[in-house]
C-alpha cells in the first residue's frame, strides 16, 4: 500500500480550479518534488495533506486515513504523522532554540527526560545543539530554518512535508539545508517538497510531479 495516495484530485476556492484531476502516490521512504509555477497550488497540495484544505472532488489517503472524510477530532492524529517546514520558518520569537524543538512534543504530552533526550539529539543532529539557549533571532536564516527541520522531525513523523524551504535562503545556505533533508530522507523518512526552484530539483536528484500537468 502507498503512504499517500492523491485519486482524482480537484481543488477550487472560487469558481476557477486550481488543481484538475490531480494523481499520484508517495511511497514510504520516497523524496519527491511538487513543482509548478507560482499560483499553481503547490502550497494548497501540501495544506490538504494536513487536512486544512479539503480537496473540492476526489480522494486523499494518507496511511490509512481517508482525508477527505476526516472528523476535526481526528484531526490530531494526522497532525502528528506530518512535520511541516515553511519559507518562513516559523520560529517562536520568545523561545528559545531548544524550547522551539520541545514545544511539538509537551503538546503531544511528552516531558522530562524524554524531552531532553529527544531534543538534545535533533539539535546535535542539525548541528545546533550548541545554539540550544540562543533566542532565534541571534541565529542565521540557515541555522533558523535547521531549528524548524529540527522541530518538524523531533516526533518522528512519518512524512516531512516542506514548502518552498530554501525560499530566503542564498544558494550555498539551500545546499545545506537540502543535505539535511536529504540525510532524513535516507535514514526513512519520507519528504515531499514543494519548490518552483529547478536549480533545487537538479541537487535533489529524485521524483519530480508537476502539478500544472493536472
Ligand atoms: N485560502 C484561499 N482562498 C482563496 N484562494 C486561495 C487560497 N489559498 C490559495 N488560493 C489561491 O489558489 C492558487 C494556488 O495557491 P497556492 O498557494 O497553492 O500556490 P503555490 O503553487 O504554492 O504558489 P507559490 O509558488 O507562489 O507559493 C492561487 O491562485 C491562490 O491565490
Ligand atoms: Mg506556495
Amino acid at each position: 500500500m502507498h503512504l499517500i495516495e492523491f485519486s482524482h484530485v480537484y481543488k477550487n476556492y472560487d469558481k476557477n480550479y486550481i488543481l484538475r484531476d490531480l494523481n499520484f502516490t508517495v511511497d514510504k521512504g520516497e523524496f519527491i518534488f511538487i513543482t509548478g509555477p507560482s499560483g499553481a497550488g503547490k502550497t494548497t497540495t501540501l495544506r490538504m495533506l494536513t487536512a486544512v484544505e479539503k480537496p473540492t472532488h476526489g480522494a486523499i489517503r494518507f496511511m490509512d486515513a481517508a482525508l477527505q472524510d476526516l472528523k476535526p477530532k481526528d484531526i490530531p492524529f494526522l497532525r502528528r504523522k506530518i512535520g511541516f517546514v515553511f519559507q518562513d520558518f516559523k520560529l517562536l520569537p520568545d523561545k528559545t532554540v531548544f524550547q522551539n524543538v520541545a514545544l511539538g512534543l509537551e503538546v503531544s504530552g511528552i516531558f522530562g527526560s524524554i524531552i531532553t533526550k529527544n531534543v538534545s539529539e535533533i539539535l546535535k543532529s542539525v548541528e545546533l545543539y550548541t545554539k540550544k539557549n540562543e533566542f532565534p533571532t541571534a541565529l542565521s536564516g540557515g541555522e533558523q530554518q535547521r531549528v524548524a527541520i529540527a522541530r518538524a522531525l523531533v516526533q518522528n513523523p512519518q512524512v516531512l512535508l516542506a514548502d518552498e524551504p530554501t525560499g530566503n535562503l542564498d544558494e550555498d545556505t539551500s545546499k545545506i539545508i537540502m543535505d539535511i533533508i536529504k540525510s532524513f530522507n535516507n535514514k526513512g523518512t519520507t519528504v515531499m517538497l514543494a519548490t518552483h526552484n529547478k536549480n533545487l530539483i537538479n541537487m535533489g536528484r529524485a521524483r519530480v510531479i508537476d502539478i500544472t500537468k493536472s
